[in-house]
C-alpha cells in the first residue's frame, strides 16, 4: 500500500513542478494592474488591527499566474486576447470602523476592457474618481453601491454610453442629478438610492427609453414629478419614497404606464386625490402610498390589482374599515400601520395562504382576534400593536409555523396566552401592556430571542421551562405580580441573555448566587419587588456589565426589526421611567436593585463592573461604607445610593468617575467632605446630598471647618437628565459599530442590506 506521507510528498511536487503554464493568459498589464490594486487594499488594510477583512478569492491572485484563473475575475474567453471583463469585487472589505480611499480603484479602472464591475459592500470613502472612468468604453454594469462613496456623481460616468447599469445605492453621494443623465441612452437600471442628491429630478431622465428600473428613494430631491416620466414606456419600477421634498399632486398618468410594477411614493409631500377609481389599468405588484395624504376608505381601485404582493399605506388619515375585498386579495405584505382604521379584522384574511407580512399598529381596530389566525400557513410578521383588540388571542395562533415576530402589545387582550410549540420558530414575541393573566407563559420554541411580556396581570412563580430557552436574549416580565423567590435555577437561563426585567413584581427573599452565571447580562432589573438579604458579591463576576459592549448580528436582526415598531425597553433612569431604545440596546449596562428590602453591606466586587452605566441601589436596607472601589466604575453615570443606611465618609476614589452626571446619596449617615473633582463639582445640587449627617464641601456651599450644618438651600431644582440622555445618545453615535448601524440606521422598510439579512435569516 501507498505510503500516506509519500502520496502527499508526491502530490506536492506534482502541483509545484507539473502545472502545466497556460498558453494564453490575461494581459500582463491588466494581470499588474490587479495587482496593485490588491497590494493597496491589503496595505490600506493591515494598517489597522481590528479590521475584519473578508478576502475570499483574494488569495488565488498570485502573481505568476494566469489572472484568468483567478476568483473574482473573468474573461473574455471567446478572443484570443483573454482581456478581463468582468470583475466581482464586492464584500473584500467588510469593517464596523475602517475605511479605503476610493483612490484604490484606479488601478482596477486602467482595464479598459472590463464589462462588468462590482465594488460594493467594500468601506470606500472619498469621491468618485471620475477622470479614471473615462477609458471604460464597454462598460455596461457598474456597481458602486453600499460604500461610503462622497462628492457628486461625476459627470464623467454620463460618457460611459454602454452603461446599462448603474447602481450607486447606499452612499453619502450629494449634488444634484444633471441632465446628462440623458447621455446614458442604453440604461436600464438607474439605482441612487439611500443617497444625499438634491434638487429637481431632471425632466432629462424622461429620455432614456430603455429605462425599466429607476430607483430615487431615500435622497434628497424636491419639486414635483416630471412628467416626462410617462415617456418611460419601460417603465416597470418607480421609487420615489422618502425624499420629503418631493410635492405636489401624484400624477394620474402613473397609472397609465402599461409596465409599471412597482410604484413607491411614500415618504414625500405628494397629494393624492382619493378619488382615481379610472386609474386601475396597470397590474401593480407593489405599491406605496406611505404618507400620502390619503383620507376617507382604503381607496377601492386598489380592487382590480390583483397581481398586488405589497401595499404600504401607512401613515395616512385612512378611515372606515378593514375591507373584505383586501382581505380577499391575497397579498403578501400589507402595511396599514398609523391610519384611523376601525372595527374588527375579516376572519378571511388569514386564510390567505400568500399573506407573510400584516402591519397594523397604531389605529383603531378592535373585537377579538379571529379564530382563523391559525389558518395561515405562511405569516411571519403579525404586528397588531396600538389598537384595541380585546378577548383572548385563539390557541390556533400557536399554530403558524413561520412565525418570527408576534407583537400585540398595548391593546386590551385578556385571558391566558397560548402555549407555543417547542419547535416554534418564534423569535420576537410583545404581548406587553394588555391585561393577560394566569400563569406566566414559558412555552415557547428554543429560537426565542426576545420575549416582552410587562404590564399585564400574570401571576404565580419564575416558570422552569424559561431554561429551555436557550437562545433567549431579553426577559422582560415587568409590571406583573409574579411571586415566590428568584429561584436558584435562575443560573441556567440562557448564557445569551443580555436583558432581564423583573421590576415591580411580588418576588422576595435574597438574589441567588447563581445570577452570576449569566455571564452575558447588561441590563439587570430587580428594582420595586420584596427582596431581601444581603446582594450577593458574585454580581462582580457579570462579565457582560465588566466588557466593552460589543454589537452582534442578533443586535442587527433588532434594529432591523426596530423598524417594523419594535418598542423600547422600560427601566428606571433616576427618579423617571425612560425607554431604552431598541436600536441601541446592547450600548447600555446597568444593575437596578432599587425598592427591595435588601441589607448589609454593599459588596465591594460591584467595583469590578467598569461597563456599567447606571447603578441604583437606593430605597433599601444597606448599611456600611460606601465602597472604595466604586472609583472603578469609569463608565458609569449614574449612581444612586439615596435612602438607604449608608454611614462613613464618600469615598475620594469618586473623584475618578470622570462620566458621573447624576448622583443621589441623599438619606444616609454619610460624614464628610464631598470629594473634589471637575465632575464632582458640576454636581452641586444640594439636594443630592441631603438628609445625612453633615456632609460637607465647596458644591453645596457648606464649609467643612464649621460645625454649624444649615439645610441647603431649595434651589436648583432643574435635574440634568436631558444631559444624561444626550451622553447615552453620544456614546451611540461615536461607537464604532458604525457600519451596520450606518447602514440600518432609521431608513425603515426599504433597506436592502436590513432587508438582505433578514430574508437570508428567515
Ligand atoms: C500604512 O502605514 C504605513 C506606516 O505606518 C504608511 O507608510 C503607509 O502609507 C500606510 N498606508 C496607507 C494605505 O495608509
Ligand atoms: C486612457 O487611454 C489612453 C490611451 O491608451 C491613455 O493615454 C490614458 O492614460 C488612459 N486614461 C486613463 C484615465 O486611464
Ligand atoms: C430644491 O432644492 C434646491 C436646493 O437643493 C433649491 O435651490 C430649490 O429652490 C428647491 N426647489 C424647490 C421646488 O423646492
Ligand atoms: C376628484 O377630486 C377632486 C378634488 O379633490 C375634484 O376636483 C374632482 O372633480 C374629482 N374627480 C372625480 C372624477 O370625482
Ligand atoms: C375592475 O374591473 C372590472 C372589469 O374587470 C370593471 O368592471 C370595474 O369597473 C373595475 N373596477 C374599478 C374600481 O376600476
Ligand atoms: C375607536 O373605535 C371605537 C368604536 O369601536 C370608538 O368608540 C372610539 O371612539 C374610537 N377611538 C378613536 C380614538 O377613534
Ligand atoms: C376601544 O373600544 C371601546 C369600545 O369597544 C371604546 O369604548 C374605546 O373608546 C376604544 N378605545 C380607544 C382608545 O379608542
Ligand atoms: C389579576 O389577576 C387576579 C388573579 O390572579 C385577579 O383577581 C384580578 O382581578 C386580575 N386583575 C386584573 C386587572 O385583571
Ligand atoms: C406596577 O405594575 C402594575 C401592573 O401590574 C401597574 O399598575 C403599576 O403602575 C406598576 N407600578 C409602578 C410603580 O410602575
Ligand atoms: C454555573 O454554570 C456552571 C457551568 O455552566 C455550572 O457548572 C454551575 O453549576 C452553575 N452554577 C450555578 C449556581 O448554577
Ligand atoms: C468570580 O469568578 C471567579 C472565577 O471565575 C471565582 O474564583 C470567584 O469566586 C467568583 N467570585 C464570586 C464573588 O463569585
Ligand atoms: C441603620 O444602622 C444603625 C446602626 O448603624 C442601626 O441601628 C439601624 O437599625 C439601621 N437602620 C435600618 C433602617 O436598617
Amino acid at each position: 500500500m501507498l505510503n500516506p506521507c509519500l502520496l502527499s510528498c508526491f502530490l506536492f511536487f506534482f502541483f509545484v513542478f507539473f502545472i502545466p503554464q497556460p498558453l494564453f493568459s490575461c494581459p500582463q498589464d491588466q494581470r499588474q494592474s490587479l495587482l496593485e490594486f490588491k497590494n493597496l487594499l491589503t496595505h490600506n488594510i493591515k494598517n489597522h488591527s481590528t479590521t475584519h477583512f473578508f478576502s475570499e478569492g483574494l488569495e488565488t491572485w498570485r502573481p505568476n499566474s494566469d489572472c484568468c484563473k483567478w476568483k473574482l475575475v473573468g474573461c473574455d474567453t471567446h478572443s484570443p486576447s483573454k482581456e478581463v471583463i468582468e470583475l466581482n469585487l464586492q464584500f473584500l472589505v467588510r469593517s464596523d470602523s475602517v475605511s479605503v480611499s476610493s483612490s484604490i480603484l484606479r488601478p482596477v479602472l486602467r482595464i479598459s476592457s472590463l464589462v462588468t464591475l462590482d465594488v460594493s459592500l467594500n468601506s470606500i470613502v472619498g469621491e468618485i474618481p471620475g477622470d479614471a472612468f473615462v477609458n471604460l468604453t464597454r462598460l455596461i454594469s457598474l456597481d458602486m453601491s453600499l460604500n461610503r462613496f462622497n462628492g457628486c456623481v461625476p459627470p464623467e460616468l454620463f460618457s460611459l454610453k454602454t452603461l446599462q447599469r448603474l447602481d450607486l445605492t447606499s452612499n453619502a453621494i450629494g449634488g444634484t442629478l444633471s441632465g446628462d443623465i440623458k447621455e446614458l441612452q442604453n440604461l436600464r437600471e438607474l439605482f441612487l438610492y439611500d443617497n444625499l442628491i438634491g434638487g429637481e429630478i431632471p425632466p432629462e431622465i424622461g429620455s432614456l427609453a430603455e429605462l425599466r428600473k429607476l430607483s430615487l428613494e431615500q435622497n434628497k430631491f424636491n419639486g414635483s414629478i416630471p412628467s416626462s416620466i410617462q415617456n418611460l414606456k419601460n417603465l416597470q419600477w418607480l421609487n420615489l419614497e422618502n425624499n420629503k421634498g418631493l410635492s405636489g399632486e401624484i400624477p394620474t398618468w402613473l397609472f397609465g404606464l402599461q409596465k409599471l410594477k412597482w410604484l413607491g411614493l411614500g415618504g414625500n409631500k405628494l397629494q393624492w386625490n382619493n378619488n382615481g377609481s379610472v386609474f386601475a389599468q396597470p397590474k401593480l405588484t407593489d405599491l406605496s402610498l406611505r404618507a400620502c395624504g390619503l383620507e376617507g376608505n382604503i381607496p377601492d381601485w386598489l380592487k382590480n390589482q390583483t397581481s398586488l404582493s405589497s401595499l404600504d399605506l401607512s401613515m395616512n388619515r385612512l378611515e372606515g374599515s378593514f375591507p373584505k375585498w383586501l382581505a380577499d386579495l391575497k397579498i403578501k405584505t400589507i402595511i396599514l400601520s398609523e391610519n384611523r382604521l376601525s372595527g374588527s379584522l375579516p376572519p378571511s384574511l388569514f386564510q390567505s395562504q400568500r399573506l407573510s407580512i400584516l402591519v397594523l399598529s397604531k389605529n383603531n381596530f378592535s373585537g377579538q382576534i379571529p379564530d382563523t389566525i391559525g389558518e395561515s400557513t405562511k405569516i411571519s410578521i403579525l404586528i397588531l400593536t396600538e389598537n384595541n383588540f380585546s378577548g383572548s388571542v385563539p390557541k390556533s395562533i400557536a399554530k403558524n409555523q413561520r412565525l418570527r415576530l408576534l407583537d400585540l402589545s398595548k391593546n386590551r387582550l385578556s385571558g391566558e396566552f397560548p402555549r407555543f410549540d417547542p419547535k416554534s420558530l418564534l423569535w420576537f414575541l410583545d404581548i406587553s401592556f394588555n391585561e393577560f393573566s394566569g400563569d406566566v407563559p414559558a412555552s415557547f420554541g428554543s429560537n426565542t430571542l426576545m420575549l416582552s411580556m410587562s404590564h399585564n396581570n400574570f401571576s404565580g412563580e419564575f416558570p422552569q421551562d424559561f431554561i429551555k430557552l436557550s437562545s433567549l436574549m431579553q426577559l422582560d416580565l415587568q409590571d406583573n405580580k409574579i411571586s415566590g423567590k428568584i429561584p436558584s435555577f435562575i443560573s441556567h437561563l440562557s448564557s445569551s441573555l443580555e436583558v432581564l426585567s423583573l421590576r415591580n413584581n411580588s418576588l422576595k427573599d435574597s438574589i441567588p448566587e447563581g445570577i452570576s452565571n449569566l455571564t452575558s447580562l447588561k441590563v439587570l432589573d430587580l428594582s420595586e419587588n420584596n427582596l431581601d438579604g444581603s446582594l450577593p458579591s458574585s454580581l462582580g463576576n457579570l462579565t457582560g456589565m465588566i466588557e466593552p459592549p460589543t454589537n452582534s448580528l442578533s443586535n442587527f436582526v433588532f434594529l432591523y426589526l426596530y423598524n417594523f415598531g419594535l418598542h423600547d425597553l422600560a427601566v428606571n433612569w433616576k427618579k423617571s421611567k425612560q425607554g431604552l431604545n431598541q436600536k441601541n440596546i446592547y450600548l447600555y449596562t446597568l444593575l437596578d436593585v432599587s425598592k427591595n428590602k435588601l441589607l448589609g453591606e454593599i459588596p465591594s466586587s460591584l467595583g469590578n463592573l467598569k461597563s456599567l452605566k447606571l447603578l441604583n441601589l437606593s430605597n433599601n436596607e444597606f448599611s456600611g461604607l460606601i465602597p472604595q472601589s466604586f472609583g472603578d466604575l469609569e463608565k458609569l453615570e449614574s449612581l444612586d445610593l439615596s435612602d438607604n443606611n449608608l454611614t462613613g465618609e464618600i469615598p475620594k476614589t469618586l473623584s475618578k468617575l470622570n462620566e458621573l452626571n447624576t448622583l443621589d446619596l441623599s438619606n444616609n449617615k454619610l460624614t464628610g467632605r464631598i470629594p473634589e473633582s471637575p465632575q464632582l463639582d458640576r454636581l452641586n445640587n444640594p439636594n443630592i446630598y441631603a438628609n445625612n449627617n453633615g456632609i460637607c464641601g465647596m458644591q453645596i456651599q457648606v464649609p467643612c471647618s464649621s460645625s454649624t450644618h444649615t439645610e441647603p438651600p431649595e434651589e436648583e431644582e432643574e435635574k440634568n437628565e436631558e444631559e444624561t440622555m444626550f451622553s447615552w445618545e453620544a456614546a451611540f453615535i461615536g461607537c464604532s459599530c458604525g457600519f451596520l448601524i450606518a447602514v440600518a440606521y432609521g431608513i425603515g422598510y426599504s433597506n436592502l442590506l436590513s432587508i438582505y439579512y433578514f430574508i437570508k435569516i428567515i
